[in-house]
């Protein structure tokens, strides 16, 4: 028996039906572009959907202004003698310098001209806003724990310019909250802030500093009054 004859028999034995012809091949190419549109909807079309951004009033470039304050972060962002932080600024610590125009950017003008002389506070959008449930204490944090700005909101504090502030369109939680990888995953501790994140960082501190029951940063009322 040559081996064509092999050939031959062997393709004899199993006559291919006229719909199973290069069936294989075309369910594996629909799988492949289903799995692909699939994920283009996953990660690219529905977080679109999911998130609506919003501008803030105005651009405020951080890195000018640290150089000409005296006091660093502590000049428009600091803690009252109560110990509780005064979070975004208001107008009465701009307008010493913004009385009258300092530059020429667009920027200022709207500053100037919506809000310094009209006497209007500005609606900043606050990126690490969490829901009212949560109780949240930069003394702790930051007087307590000694903890740095970057470790939870990265680094604005250094930027030229405000990002556009994203929220859910379901929850109205800021994307900052929930984090910018829908895979989950994060690289930065300043990714994501949702409660496992609070937790989380509570879990290892208590394990390292303080191991006694009753002082666990972990039980609900700590951050749910
Ligand atoms: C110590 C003085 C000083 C203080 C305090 C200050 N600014 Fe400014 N700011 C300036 C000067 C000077 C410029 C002009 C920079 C330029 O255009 O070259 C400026 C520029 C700006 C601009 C234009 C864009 C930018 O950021 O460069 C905006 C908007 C602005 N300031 C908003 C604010 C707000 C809001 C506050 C209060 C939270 C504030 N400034 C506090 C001095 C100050
Ligand atoms: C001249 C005033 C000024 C100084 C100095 C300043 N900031 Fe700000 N900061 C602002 C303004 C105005 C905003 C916009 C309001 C907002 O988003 O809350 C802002 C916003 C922020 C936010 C965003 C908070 C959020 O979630 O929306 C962070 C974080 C921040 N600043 C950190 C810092 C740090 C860190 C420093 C020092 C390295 C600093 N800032 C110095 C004026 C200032
Ligand atoms: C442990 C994490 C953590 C650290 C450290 C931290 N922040 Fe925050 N920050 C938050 C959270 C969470 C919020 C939102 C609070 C809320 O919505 O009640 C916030 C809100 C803010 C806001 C907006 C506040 C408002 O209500 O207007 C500013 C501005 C800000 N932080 C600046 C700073 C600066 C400056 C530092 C360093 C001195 C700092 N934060 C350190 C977690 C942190
Ligand atoms: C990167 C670490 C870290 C993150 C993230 C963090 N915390 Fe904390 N938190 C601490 C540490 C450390 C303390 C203890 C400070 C102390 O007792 O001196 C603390 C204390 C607190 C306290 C005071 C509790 C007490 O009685 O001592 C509250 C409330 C709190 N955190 C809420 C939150 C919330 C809400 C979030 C998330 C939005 C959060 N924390 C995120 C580290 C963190
Ligand atoms: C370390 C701080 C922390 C602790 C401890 C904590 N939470 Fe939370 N919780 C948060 C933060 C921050 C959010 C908002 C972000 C989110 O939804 O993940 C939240 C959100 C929630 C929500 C959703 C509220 C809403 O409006 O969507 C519920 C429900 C909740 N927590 C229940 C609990 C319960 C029950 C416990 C105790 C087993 C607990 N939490 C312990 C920080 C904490």
């Amino acid at each position: 028996m040559s081996s064509n004859d092999t050939l031959q028999a062997h393709s004899d034995s199993h006559p291919p039906s006229p719909d199973s012809k290069g069936g294989g091949p075309y369910i594996l190419l629909f799988f492949f572009i289903g799995v692909a549109l699939s994920l283009v909807v996953g990660w690219g079309v529905f977080p679109k959907l999911l998130y609506s951004q919003k501008n803030q009033p105005f651009d405020f470039n951080h890195k000018n202004h640290l150089e000409m304050v005296d006091n660093g972060c502590q000049s428009c962002h600091f803690f009252r003698a109560d110990g509780s932080f005064s979070g975004s600024p208001r107008l009465a610590q701009c307008v010493e310098c913004h009385e009258e125009m300092q530059g020429q950017s667009e920027d200022e003008a709207i500053f100037v001209e919506e809000y310094v002389s009209k006497g209007q506070e500005v609606p900043w959008l606050v990126y690490a806003r969490q829901p009212d449930c949560v109780f949240f204490s930069h003394s702790a944090h930051v007087n307590g724990a000694k903890m740095d700005c970057i470790t939870c909101h990265g680094h604005i504090g250094t930027s030229e310019s405000l990002k556009t502030y994203e929220f859910n369109r379901i929850t109205g939680y800021s994307r900052d909250i929930w984090g910018r990888s829908i895979s989950g995953l994060k690289s930065n501790s300043w990714d994501r802030m949702k409660m496992d994140d609070c937790a989380e960082c509570h879990a290892k501190y208590d394990a390292v500093h303080d191991s006694s029951v009753q002082t666990k940063r972990d039980a609900c009322f700590v951050c749910h009054k």
